[in-house]
């Protein structure tokens, strides 16, 4: 088959099972960083070695957006090869997203959410879910990729009366986190801290636990974790090859961690039933045939602090 050199098309909303699909006639335009109707201007320099394959682009592959270059194809289809489950864990982590979100900010009245390695824009991304039940709701989203960054500042935009904002910061660096996000976010008040599929990028699981106690340390009783996280223990060898297969051909490198070190994050805390789950079984929605999900190889758990 003959590579497609050709640049990412759009920041494309889906399509995810349920999302809104993509719509053919707009473009998205880097410089002016705005969804037009024209052809795409890539003619800048991007800011970023497009010819490595990196995570934000081949997850946006995986959940099929477009928002991605031959590269990032190309490795995604590697992997996808050696474990087409990547596709359903894909799809199981932003199912989960969807889920807990509407948990906190429905059931546990949550209204501050800090969500680290936001990826590119997709469905139902933090703040439309979280506003969807209370308009008020104020979100920051943290990442260090620069075409997630630019992207987010142009789509995901909130409601009057809630706040929408996007920091360039390293999930290493919570003190970072902490300053830049206190613009928008008031750290007195409970705040959902979320790490969807980013913890595995500290790849010292005892720096790994560290960032996240930081930040735990710095909300109130009421406050919230969730983690989604890869793991070897659901996935079997092909899952344990394909992320060797990433860490030598893409950026950045990821670990995998097991149920006892993900548990690690949540010492102290009052973690809520299920516990630490295949992220598809965490309060799954009624499926039409009964029963639970499948299992992906990526854990997904919420807890609360007391
Ligand atoms: C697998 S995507 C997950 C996106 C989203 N949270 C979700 O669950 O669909 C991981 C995100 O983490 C970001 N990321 C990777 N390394 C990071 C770092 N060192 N600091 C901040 N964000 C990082 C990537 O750019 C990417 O957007």
């Amino acid at each position: 088959m003959a590579e497609d050199t050709s640049t990412p098309a759009s920041p494309d909303p889906g399509p995810l099972p349920g999302g809104p699909p993509a719509d053919p006639t707009k473009v998205w335009n880097f410089q002016s960083a705005a969804i037009t109707e024209n052809q795409p201007d890539w003619g800048g320099d991007l800011g970023f070695d497009t010819t490595v394959a990196h995570n934000a682009r081949v997850w946006n592959y995986w959940l099929g957006g477009r928002d991605n270059f031959p590269a990032d194809r190309e490795v995604g289809e590697q992997v996808r090869q050696m474990f087409p489950g990547i596709v359903d864990v894909a799809r199981a982590d932003r199912a989960f997203l969807g889920r807990a979100v509407r948990y906190l900010a429905g059931e546990a009245g949550i209204r501050q959410f800090l969500d680290i390695g936001t990826g590119l824009p997709t469905a139902d991304n933090t703040h439309e879910v979280a506003q969807r039940i209370a308009p008020d709701s104020r979100i920051v989203y943290v990442d260090n990729d620069p075409l997630v960054l630019v992207h987010a500042r142009a789509l995901l935009v909130g409601t009057p009366e809630g706040a929408t904002d996007y920091i360039d910061v390293d999930v290493h660096d919570p003190g970072s986190i902490l300053r830049a996000a206190a613009e928008t976010l008031d750290f007195a008040k409970p705040t959902a801290i979320m790490f969807l599929g980013s913890l595995n990028f500290i790849l010292d699981t005892d720096t790994a636990v560290a960032v996240v106690d930081h930040l735990i340390d710095h909300v109130p009783s009421g406050s919230y974790l969730v983690v989604a996280h890869p793991t070897h223990e659901l996935g079997g060898e092909a899952n344990a090859a394909s992320m060797r297969h990433w860490n030598e051909h893409a950026t950045p490198p990821i670990t995998p961690r097991s149920r006892d070190e993900v548990a690690r994050f949540f010492h102290g805390l009052e973690l809520l039933e299920p516990g630490i789950v295949s992220c598809s079984r965490w309060r799954p929605d009624p499926a039409p045939a009964g029963g639970l999900p499948p299992e992906v190889p990526q854990f997904g758990a919420v807890a609360r602090k007391l």
